[in-house]
């Protein structure tokens, strides 16, 4: 039986909880919060399990062998980092760190403790992805082209970082997983408008072999559009996320050159096949994801969604902030 300790019950805390508790060989021996409404919504929630204010309690716990961060990013480090230092496997929320140094520290030490961390990035484990992923592994898409992700909505606002910060952690984490390339370099724009945090952005990421990604994430949209285009030499794909069937279609067109005899001459032929959608499997993702947390920690198995993958992220993350610093010029990683 694991024993878990959570720290961090505001908006995204109970979800693990409810996830970590529903586990077959896994319990949640102590839940941590700063807040007294949260200890209170807690304690309203599971009268049985035991609410701490202070996480060093938590830690220092010998009751506890993984501790899941469920705090704001700026928290990160401080957290995950006293959880290994105390022999603790830590299961933290994206973004792993709020630099890319931190995240360097913490694999470290993870590494020397020989400790696993495992960074939320929930979509990895959606069925949509795990399908996507399969379809690319195949080949069925050939080539790959492009990479083009818009995830816009109005709010949630944060008010300790920029949207870029907050939600394109999960394009980042998603396309580093799909793509399996790294990124050669990283350009981004953005513009605040109701704080000192950019509240709209756009990154554009160079990948090896012409590859090219863009995301666009935006707090202020008056429509939730989560589409995603993945456009390849045989196939082209569309993840429509907010679709509750079909999110996945799989379209059978593309350009074909058929002459390339002089840039005037240049013969294209477009190509217009049938259009499918697979199915996809329903599971909550969270159910998924920490299942494999549980079984890596049990089987000693490195996660694909380790430390290493959160600081990839990290410096995508960190590139794309200096990039906005100076409006849009190419950061190289
Ligand atoms: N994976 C996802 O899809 C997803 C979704 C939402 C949020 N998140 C991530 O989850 C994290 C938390 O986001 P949220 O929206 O739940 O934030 P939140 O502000 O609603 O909740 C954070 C909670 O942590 C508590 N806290 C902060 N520091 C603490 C400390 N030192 N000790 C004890 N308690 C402490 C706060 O009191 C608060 O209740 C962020 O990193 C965010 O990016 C991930």
């Amino acid at each position: 039986m694991l024993k878990f300790g959570v720290i961090g019950y505001g908006y995204w805390g109970p979800n693990i909880v409810r996830n970590l508790r529903a586990l077959e060989g896994c319990q949640v021996v102590a839940i941590c919060d700063q807040t007294p409404a949260a200890r209170k919504r807690i304690q309203a929630a599971y009268p049985g399990i035991p609410v701490l204010s202070d996480f060093h309690e938590l830690v220092r716990s010998p009751d506890v062998d993984a501790i899941a961060v469920i705090t704001p990013v700026w928290t990160h480090y401080e957290l995950a980092k006293a959880a290994l230092e105390h022999g603790k496997h830590v299961f933290v929320e994206k973004p792993f760190t709020s630099n890319v140094k931190q995240a360097e520290k913490l694999i470290g030490l993870a590494e020397q403790k020989n400790l696993q961390i495992m960074v939320d990035h929930t979509f990895l484990f959606t069925g949509a992805v795990r399908k996507i992923k399969k379809l690319l592994k195949e080949g069925a898409l050939g080539k790959l082209y492009y990479y083009d992700s818009t995830r816009v909505n109005l709010g949630l606002f944060q008010h300790d970082c920029n949207v870029i910060w907050d939600l394109a952690p999960h394009d980042l984490s998603i396309m580093n997983h799909l793509l399996h390339k790294e990124a050669e370099a990283v350009s981004a724009t953005g513009q605040a408008h109701l704080n000192e945090f950019e509240d709209i952005a756009f990154i554009t990421a160079y990948f090896p072999d012409n590859v090219i990604a863009h995301i666009n994430v935006n707090w202020i949209s008056p429509v939730k559009v989560r589409t995603t285009l993945i456009g390849g030499e045989k196939k082209m794909l569309v993840w429509n996320d907010v679709e509750p069937d079909e999110k996945i279609k799989v379209y059978d067109k593309g350009v074909n050159i058929s002459s390339r005899e002089g840039v005037y001459n240049l013969l294209v032929n477009y190509r217009s096949g049938d259009m499918w959608a697979p199915r996809i499997e329903q599971t909550e993702a969270l159910t998924q994801e920490l299942t494999y947390f549980v079984d890596c920690i049990v089987n000693d198995k490195t996660p694909i969604n380790d430390g290493k993958a959160g600081l990839r992220v990290v410096r995508m993350l960190e590139a794309a902030s200096e990039s906005l610093r100076q409006r849009g010029a190419l950061v190289y990683l």
